[in-house]
This record gives C-alpha cells, structure tokens and sequence, in this order.
C-alpha cells in the first residue's frame, strides 16, 4: 500500500497535458469550438445586455420620455431572446462534443491499460487502473468543460468590455485595466498550490482505491485471520489524507474569492469615483455613468478571473499527465505489428536468453540455452521462484524485448511481431484465471471468443471437464463468477485447459496448470 508518489511537484512543462487533451477534440473541433464560443458569449452578453437597458431607460428618464422607457423594455425583451437561443444550441453542440471527446479518451486509455497491463507501472495494481480510468479520466476531461469555459468567457468579457470602457471613455478604460491587471497578478499566485494541492489529491484517491481492492481481492485471508478491523483502518490514513488536503483546496478557494471581492470593490468605488467626477466636471454625460460600473467590472473581474481559471485548470492537469502516463506509455503489441511471416516446424530454442522485469533490480532469467525439437513433451523443474513461470511467459511473446534469442522453425522471435508469434503457443497459466462470464464464453475466448457449440465440448472433453459440466444446472451456461469463483480449483484448471486446447495452436504450455487434478485426469 505504498504510495507512488512522484510527480507531486508542480512543473512548468506540464501545461502541455492540457494541450495533449484536445487530440481527443480533434475530430469534433467544428462543434465543439463554434458551441464553446457561443456558450462562453453569455457572459458578456448578460451584462451587456443590461448595461444598454439602463442607459437606454436613464436617456428615457432625462428626457421626460415615457415612450421612451417602453421601448427600452421591449428593447431587453428582443435582446434577451435574439440572445437565448444561439445560447442554448450552442451549450448543446459543445456538450455533445466534449462527450464524445471523453468516451474516446477513455476508450482509449482502457485499450492503452489493456495493452500495457503486463508490465508497466500502473499494472503493479489492479486499483491504480482502476482509479486512472475512473477518477483521473474525470477530472482530466474538466479541460474540456468549465474551467476552459471560465477562460474564454472572460476573455471575450474582457475584449468587448474593454471595446465599451474604452469608447465611452479612455481615462475609464486604463483605470479599469490597471486594476484588473491586478487581480490577474493576485490570482496568479495560487497556480502552483492549487497544482500541488491537485496533484497530491489524486495520488492518495489512487492509494485509496488501491487499498480497497486490495481488501476486497484478500476478503477470504482476511476473515481467515480475523483481520477485519486491521484491514479496514488500513485505509483510514489515505481518507484522511483526503480529508487534509480537501480542506487545504478549499482554503485556497477561500482566498481566491476574497480577492476576487476586492477588486469587484475596488472597481466600484474607483469607476463611481472616477465617473462622478467626470460628469461633475461636464466632461462625461449623466447617463453613461449607468453603463460604466457594470462593463469596468465586467472587465476588471475579467482579467481577475482569467488569473483564476488558470489555477483551476491546474487540477485538471494533473489529471491528464496521469493519465498520459498510461495513454504515452509503448504499447506491447505495438512493436512490428503486422508482420506476419510463418515457420518452418515447431523446433524451439533458446539461446542465451536473458531476461529483467522492467522496475526489477536484477535478472529473473540469466544466459538461458534450450532445444526443444518438434512434437516432444518437456518438463521445466526448479525451485520456487527460479523463473519457469517468467521463462514460459518469455517464450510465448508475452514480453517484448529486443534480442530475446528466441527461434521457431527458423523464425527468430526480432523479426516477428509479437501477436503472429503468440498464435503458435495455447498457454494455461499457473492460476487458471477465469473470467466473469459463462463456461462457454470462457472457453470460447481461447478461439478470440469465436469457438462454435461443437468445437466448445470438444475441447471440454479432452480436458476432462465436460462431465462436470454436464452435470451442473445450467451445463455451459453456468456463469463462472468474478475470478471463477463459483468454481472449485480443479474445475477451474479443467476450463482453462478446455480454453487452451480450443485454440487448437501447435505447442501447448502449461504451467503447472495440472496441480488440483488428480493424477488421472492429469495425463
Ligand atoms: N511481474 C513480475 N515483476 C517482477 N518480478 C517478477 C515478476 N514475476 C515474477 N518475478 C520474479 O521473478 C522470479 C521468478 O519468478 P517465477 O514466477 O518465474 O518463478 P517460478 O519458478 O515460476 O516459481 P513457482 O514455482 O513458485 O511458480 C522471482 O524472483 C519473482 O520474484
Ligand atoms: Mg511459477
């Protein structure tokens, strides 16, 4: 239950995840960004909107127009709906772009999980996947909702803004961009805590995860030795770690709004300040000073608040540099695919072969040499943990590795990508994993799931299963429970061999997949 902790420094270059994100936007760019647009309009359109009803009605007013304070009215109504409807289509465009963009991103990492699940970092832990496809690609997928709205609603807030302050007045427009230069500077200080924050968050919802199924996976061990309250504080120190670092966001949040609410003061006081003293002075009309608190703030709260959408986003990138370190990470089939050369027989050897785990210290396997000629039974003896599991995995292309030394029938292992080599081995590994699906379908997968009825039982019977089978209530259609946990060992073993043998594949590899069979069955 040690926590991978790395990368919770903040890193200037990380800011290219959030760019990273969007090749999942890529193919609904037109929606996305057209909706994104719109949606963001609001606003400034809101505030605008209101500022030119209130200095439409102030004219009225000073005027002595009583028409002129109803058409002002009607003037907010066309307005309001010109508005509404642009508004929501284009929250529907982008929200169904920015769906799809997630449901590929995380096709996408399941695929890139799937395929680097032997060794790479995150498959030390079925929880670290758990948590990358769960939570990181959540909150990684935030780039492409609010707080990336945030920034481009006050960017166009500032732009258009600016354009009003500055046309109605330019002494008005640079107060007002001093101050929000302000605000920018003030919340730009909390990037790199909120990135840290962030980060920090995420490992321990990771370590979180982790201890939970890691509890859940020993549940019977657990009983076994009484170890249920041990077991169950074992993941009190990660959820108060939550809890800390929870509370240390929402600190941070806190000060962001109170400074967010003094330059908001601050604006009022200087464009009321300011503005009565132009109109006192005759160099500004009476009723502009109705638009200009409004639209300085708009902008003054603008660059304010660009400062901190830039914090918030900082969240969201951790996020996605987790989850680009599985979505980056070589992918094991990737290697030569498509490479499709046959053998020549099914002589096996092996020469020199030595072999290292990826995060391992030293060699599992050292300066191995074997024959094995066609259509011969050999037996691999040695202590536990000499290597006969990693040996076998190693010989059937589970690993790639440049210059393994590996040859079949005149085929070496380099010039052949791993999946044209793995057709030649049906391997039973040492725990019989089944999965949660029916005997049939289990079996089914040793032929890529397309193994028919007649093929099924055959297999089934050559691995002395389909007598057992045969004889539960539902036959080949019984479910085998998460893990194959409805089943007894030897059953399970009876499957995987079944499993095995469908693949009809010329060598056969078993790795003591034979151990709770009894010695009938066994031969
Ligand atoms: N995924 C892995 N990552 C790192 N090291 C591993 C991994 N799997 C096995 N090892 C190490 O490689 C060595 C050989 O393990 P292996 O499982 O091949 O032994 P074995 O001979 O099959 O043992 P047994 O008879 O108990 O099944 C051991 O020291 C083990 O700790
Ligand atoms: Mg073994």
């Amino acid at each position: 239950m040690n926590s991978s902790n790395q990368d919770i420094k903040y890193e200037k270059g990380d800011n290219k995840y959030f760019f990273k994100m969007f090749r999942f936007v890529r193919p609904y760019a037109l929606p996305y960004f057209f909706g994104k647009f719109m949606h963001s309009s609001q606003g400034f359109a809101l505030p605008f909107i209101l500022s030119v009803f209130s200095t439409s009605v102030m004219y009225a007013i000073t005027s002595r127009s009583i028409d002129g304070v109803y058409n002002s009215i009607l003037l907010l109504f066309a307005m309001f709906i010109g508005f509404m409807i642009p508004f929501i289509f284009g929250i529907y465009l982008n929200n169904m772009a920015e769906q799809r963009a997630i449901r590929d991103l995380k096709k996408h990492l399941f695929r890139s999980f799937v395929r680097n699940n032997l060794e790479s970092a995150t498959s030390k832990h079925s929880g670290e996947g758990i948590a990358a496809i769960n939570t990181d690609a959540d909150v990684a997928s935030q780039v492409y909702s609010w707080p990336l709205s945030d920034f481009l609603i006050n960017v166009i807030n500032i732009v258009f803004a600016s354009i009003v302050v500055f046309v109605v007045d330019v002494r008005m427009g640079f107060a007002a961009v001093f101050i929000g230069l302000i605000g920018f500077a003030l919340q730009r200080r909390f990037v790199e805590p909120l990135a840290n924050v962030n980060r920090r968050w995420l490992t321990a919802n990771a370590d979180t995860v982790k201890s939970v199924s890691n509890i859940f996976s020993g549940a019977m061990t657990i009983r076994a030795f009484n170890m249920q309250e041990k077991a169950a504080k074992s993941f009190e120190p990660q959820n108060d770690q939550l809890r800390q670092l929870g509370i240390k966001e929402g600190l941070i949040t806190a000060w962001q709004n109170f400074f967010s609410l003094k330059i908001n003061w601050l604006t009022l006081v200087v464009s009321f300040g300011l503005g009565g003293f132009l109109v006192a002075t005759d160099r500004m009309a009476f009723h502009l000073l109705m638009m200009l608190p409004l639209m300085c703030s708009t902008l003054t709260l603008g660059f304010d608040n660009v400062g901190r959408a830039y914090a918030n986003l900082q969240g969201p990138i951790a996020a996605a540099k987790r989850v680009h370190k599985i979505l980056d990470a070589r992918g094991a089939m990737s290697k030569k695919d498509g490479v499709q050369k046959d053998t020549n027989g099914y002589a096996l050897s092996v020469n020199g072969l030595s072999f290292k785990y990826m995060d391992a210290e030293s060699e599992a396997l050292q300066d191995i040499n074997l024959e094995i000629a066609e259509n011969k039974m050999v037996a691999l003896v040695g202590e536990s943990g000499s290597g006969k599991s990693t040996l076998l995995r190693v010989i059937i292309g589970l690993y790639e590795r440049e210059d393994l030394g590996l040859n079949l029938g005149g085929l070496s292992f380099n010039e052949s990508s791993t999946q044209n080599w793995r057709k030649n081995f049906a391997y039973v590994d040492q725990s019989c994993k089944l999965f949660d699906m029916t005997i049939k379908e289990n079996i089914s997968m040793g032929k890529g799931g397309k193994a028919t009825d007649d093929e099924i039982r055959a297999a089934a019977t050559r691995a002395a299963a389909d007598d057992f089978i045969g004889q539960l209530e539902e036959g080949y259609d019984t479910s085998c429970g998460e893990k194959g946990s409805s089943l007894s060992g030897g059953q399970k073993q009876r499957i995987a061999i079944a499993r095995a043998l469908v693949k009809k594949a010329p060598i056969l590899v078993f790795d003591e997949a034979t151990s709770a069979l009894d010695t009938q069955s066994e031969r």
